[in-house]
């Protein structure tokens, strides 16, 4: 295969976030995008030099000769289209949450083991330089001893602005996700877990606090407040060597004579949305070989982060 083919489906602003990518990966091309509103993916066309729009997504899978399919639309449309499309054995990759329930997550590994279908889900922080950095610099000393992830949303801000009910609603799958996956992208899977939730306003919660211990032996603790003031972090504890993230994009290191010493990110992860070269790269490998390289998770693997989620949400 010389050029990768890729299908958009979804002309919103992540969409515009991983054109970039491919427009600097010499080896994919954005052959065809579709959009619910077609007047963006005529922008984003014209934009990114995508050669064909199509009316709606059965149009594109119809009549768009693919190698493979992004799948960017608002979260609470990513279960219906994929559940559309992994039945044409196409790899896809999907933004995420990859669903908003268990079930319907559990129904979409269903069709992808039915129809064979290659995939992957974009839990793009897995792939951020300064995390690989600083897994180096606790490994250099020993094991992860610890980890502690602080997933405060901006509730307040959030649930202010246009995001749908639906959305809202289910925002512990919609957006803390990212950070409920990064407890198993740093920790591995967990063992034993203690939950408490707590629900100020939120039916599904907006206080959590968990502690875990994880199959490494490895100790870990959740703390979200929805809406306290505080942003997304992530603390792993070595032996005579912590690391910090916070925000997640910034990284310092700090030794036993508590000095900190920062850790810099890669160039892509500064020139594009962080995450998103990498990712990019992992899927047009995906396509090429059908093997899904780590950090990536499949759908069937991040049933786990999801099942966590529930675990939250139920307290
Ligand atoms: N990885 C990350 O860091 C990150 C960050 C932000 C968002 N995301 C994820 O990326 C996805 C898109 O977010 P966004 O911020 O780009 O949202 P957005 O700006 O609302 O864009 C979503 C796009 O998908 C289109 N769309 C929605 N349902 C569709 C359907 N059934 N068929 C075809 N097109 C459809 C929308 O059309 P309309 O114009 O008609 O609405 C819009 O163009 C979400 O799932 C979100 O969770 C990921």
């Amino acid at each position: 295969m010389s050029k990768v083919n890729l299908g958009i489906i979804g002309a919103g602003e992540i969409a515009k976030e991983h054109l970039k990518v491919i427009q600097a990966l010499n080896d994919l091309n954005p052959i065809g995008i579709t959009s619910r509103t077609l007047s963006k993916a005529k922008e984003l066309a014209k934009t990114f030099r995508i050669k064909d729009v199509y009316n709606s997504v059965g149009d594109l899978t119809k009549n768009c000769e693919m190698d493979g399919i992004l799948i960017l639309v608002s979260a609470d449309q990513i279960y219906g289209v994929a559940k559309e499309l992994l039945p044409l054995g196409l790899p896809i990759f999907l933004e995420k949450p990859p669903a908003l329930k268990l079930s319907q997550l559990k129904s979409l590994v269903k069709l992808a083991e039915k129809y064979e279908t290659k995939n992957m889900v974009g839990y793009n922080r897995r792939y951020y330089s300064i995390f690989m950095k600083g897994q180096e610099i606790i490994q250099k000393q020993g094991d992860l001893l610890g980890l502690a992830v602080e997933g405060h949303e901006r509730f307040w801000k959030t649930s202010r602005g246009v995001i749908p009910k639906k959305v809202l609603e289910n925002w512990i799958y919609a957006n803390s996700t990212h950070t409920i996956d990064l407890l198993r992208f740093f920790g591995g899977e967990v063992k034993k877990i203690n939950v408490l939730t707590k629900r100020i306003k939120e039916k599904k919660g907006d206080q959590f606090v968990a502690s875990m211990e994880f199959q490494s032996g490895s100790l870990g603790t959740y703390t979200s407040h929805w809406y306290s003031p505080g942003g997304w972090s992530v603390t792993l504890f070595g032996d005579g060597v912590t690391v910090k993230f916070k925000p997640l994009e910034k990284g310092v290191f700090i030794d036993t004579n508590l000095i900190e010493s920062e850790i810099i990110p890669d160039n892509v992860d500064i020139t594009f949305k962080p995450g998103f070269y990498r990712q990019m790269e992992n899927f047009s490998s995906l396509i090429k070989t059908g093997k899904l390289n780590r950090p990536g998770e499949d759908l069937s693997q991040s049933i786990m982060t999801i099942e966590l989620a529930e675990m939250f949400a139920r307290g």
